[in-house]
């Protein structure tokens, strides 16, 4: 008989971690960085953040077990309702906010997954995109989840990031993005950054948007060549969007 031992609802969506929940609590695999990342998610509890897994600590297994938070995670195909204005304003607003509380993090014996981005003013999520922000019934942003790939670095690293795959800022044939057209992401881009504050202006935006994608590109193509083949069709879209994105920075800024 095995009926004792709890067996986990695994959670699809990622592509890069297995997850699996039990009732309010979510394993994922962990790493050297988990410390470093567990005490980033509590400093944001501290700072009163809303919506980030609170870290329980390790399972038996080494796994890393994080609160769940409740709420719908949206996936591709992305529903219609998460290209409102409504929600990109929330995620740029929601995105600043984790920039600022992270401003005072204790830095010290920090080890991240992730390369730091230089000048590193705040800690980026690196990943902050719709498949990792939770929502509500009425489609409110309440959490973000999916930490594990933080890393210090400059605010426009993430921004960048979001705009990609939330103006979006990819070629019009990406098969994950809608294609609406120049004008309407020239307007996005810019409510974007107004969401977001600190000055940080869509040229600006759009031009890390470049160097972001490439570096996707290359750390995708090193995932590809070290086994993971389902990703390896990843590396030409993201070249391609950056190529894109090249050549419209003076239509979007
Ligand atoms: N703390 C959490 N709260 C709610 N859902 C979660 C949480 N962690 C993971 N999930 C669910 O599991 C899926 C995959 O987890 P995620 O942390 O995003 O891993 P991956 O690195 O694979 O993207 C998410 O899309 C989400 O549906
Ligand atoms: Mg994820």
């Amino acid at each position: 008989m095995t009926d004792d031992i709890p067996r986990g609802e695994h959670l699809t969506g990622g592509n890069m971690s297995r997850v699996v929940r039990f009732a309010d609590r979510v394993h994922r695999a962990a790493g050297a960085w988990t410390p470093t990342v567990h005490r980033l998610l509590r400093h944001l509890h501290d700072r009163g953040v809303p919506g980030v897994p609170y870290p329980v600590g390790l399972d038996a297994d080494g796994r890393e077990i994080v609160t769940y938070v409740p709420g719908t995670v949206p996936q591709d195909p992305m529903p219609d309702w998460v290209w409102t204005d409504a929600v990109l304003t929330a995620a740029g607003r929601r995105l600043a906010t984790l920039h600022d509380a992270t401003l005072d993090l204790d830095r010290h014996d920090s080890h991240w997954q992730s390369p730091s981005h230089q000048p590193a003013e705040v800690v980026c999520h690196n990943d902050f995109a719709p498949y990792n922000l939770v929502f509500d019934d009425d489609h409110a942003l309440t959490g973000v989840i999916d930490w594990d790939t933080a890393s210090p670095g400059p605010r426009v690293w993430d921004l960048a990031y979001l705009a990609y795959r939330l103006v979006p800022l990819a070629h019009p044939a990406n098969p994950d993005l809608p294609d609406n057209g120049l004008a309407d992401r020239r307007r996005r881009l810019a409510l974007l950054c107004h969401a977001y504050g600190h000055g940080l202006t869509p040229g600006a935006v759009a031009a890390v948007g470049v160097d972001r994608l490439h570096e996707m590109a290359e750390f995708t193509a090193r995932r590809a060549a070290a086994g993971a083949v389902h990703v390896a069709g990843h590396v030409r879209l993201y070249r391609t969007d950056a190529e894109w994105l090249a050549a419209h920075l003076a239509a979007l800024g």
